[in-house]
């Protein structure tokens, strides 16, 4: 645990964390068919710039349409949650996060704010610039990965846990069936959950924000080939893949594929892997699961939580939730 005045960082990864995990990852994935590799591999420094830089494209509206109800309904949810500490699930923009730091200054009840993320970099930027720009707030920050090691921060309550930016899309539902539960048994009765969910829409609006104009979302993608070829010693060839988005009408999830415009093998010596590609074979990097009303209510109910506020952004493409543990009135 590193300590400066008002900011801890307490590391819980194991240091061999990022090489271990990437490894079992890649073997995982790639050995086996539909070849898949998780999104989390794509956000090194340069693809947490080009995300960055995804937020503020013109066909990425759910970076803007969460922010238009946090704007609205933030006042609301201090008055709401009464929280004493805001812990952060993924280290998000950090202007959302300021959104909620402000609503609950003014509420007067905020004493701390707990972001949890795999970056201990970007905790420690992110956490540093908080500290900085609220005097009388406290910060931990924990290293870890909520994937597989998903402990909220012993801090005072009510604890308000946000989880935003629909990141929870990149589950699918098994993954967020053990995600719910997980987190469920971490919150007290009286702890709330603030999720952000993008909705279903139109296949077009969806297809394009995944596939802008400018081709920001392409690199983002092809990002995940040179981290592998960087950690791994891997020769995959960014440029031999396009990059593909695609609508799954039947499990309502936007989908991308980097798909081999040529016969070729990629070899991953660190793995003794070869992974062979005849034209047009590819791999999915990404599930990012669009979700209704009536089934996100219900799978949260199944894992005892209960929704008490559903607000949409004003052109009904993006929903925050506010949800409790079943059983405790907000
Ligand atoms: C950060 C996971 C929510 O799925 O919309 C953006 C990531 N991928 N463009 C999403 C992403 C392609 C984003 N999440």
């Amino acid at each position: 645990m590193k300590a400066s005045g008002r900011f801890t960082l307490d590391d819980r990864l194991p240091a061999d964390y990022f090489t271990t995990t990437l490894r079992s990852d890649v073997l995982a994935g790639l050995g086996a068919q539909p070849r898949t590799l998780p999104p989390k591999w794509f956000y090194d420094k340069r693809g947490s710039d080009l995300f960055e830089q995804i937020t503020l494209l013109p066909e990425y509206y759910p970076t803007r349409a969460e922010q238009e109800i946090l704007v609205e309904r933030a006042p609301e949810i201090a008055a709401l949650t009464r929280a004493v500490t805001l812990v952060e699930l993924g280290s998000g923009s950090s202007r959302k996060t300021r959104l909620l730091l402000d609503a609950l200054s003014a509420e007067g009840t905020l004493r701390r704010y707990a972001p949890l993320d795999v970056s201990a970099t970007a905790l420690a930027e992110a956490g540093r610039a908080v500290g900085r720009d609220y005097p009388g707030l406290h910060v931990s920050a924990t290293v870890a990965d909520f994937e597989t090691d998903l402990v909220l921060p012993p801090e005072a309550g009510p604890r308000l846990v946000a989880f935003l930016g629909s990141t929870i899309g990149n589950f699918d539902s098994g993954q967020r069936a053990s995600f719910y539960r997980t987190l469920a048994g971490a919150m007290s009765q009286d702890d709330v959950l603030l999720l952000g969910a993008d909705l279903v829409k139109d296949s077009e609006t969806l297809v394009r924000a995944y596939d802008d104009a400018a081709g920001v979302t392409a690199e983002f993608n092809k990002n995940v080939l040179h981290v592998l070829n960087r950690e791994l010693c891997a020769d995959f060839e960014p440029a031999a893949f396009d990059h593909v988005a695609l609508w799954n009408e039947h499990e309502e999830r936007v989908e991308m594929h980097l798909r081999s415009r040529i016969a070729q093998t990629a070899r991953i010596p660190a793995l003794g892997l070869s992974v062979e590609f005849v034209g047009g074979d590819s791999v999915r990097t990404e599930l990012s699961c669009k979700f209704r009303r009536d089934s996100l209510t219900a799978e949260l109910h199944a894992a005892g939580f209960m929704v008490h506020h559903w607000w949409t952004d004003s052109s009904n493409r993006f929903a925050l939730l506010l949800t409790g543990r079943r059983g405790h009135e907000l």
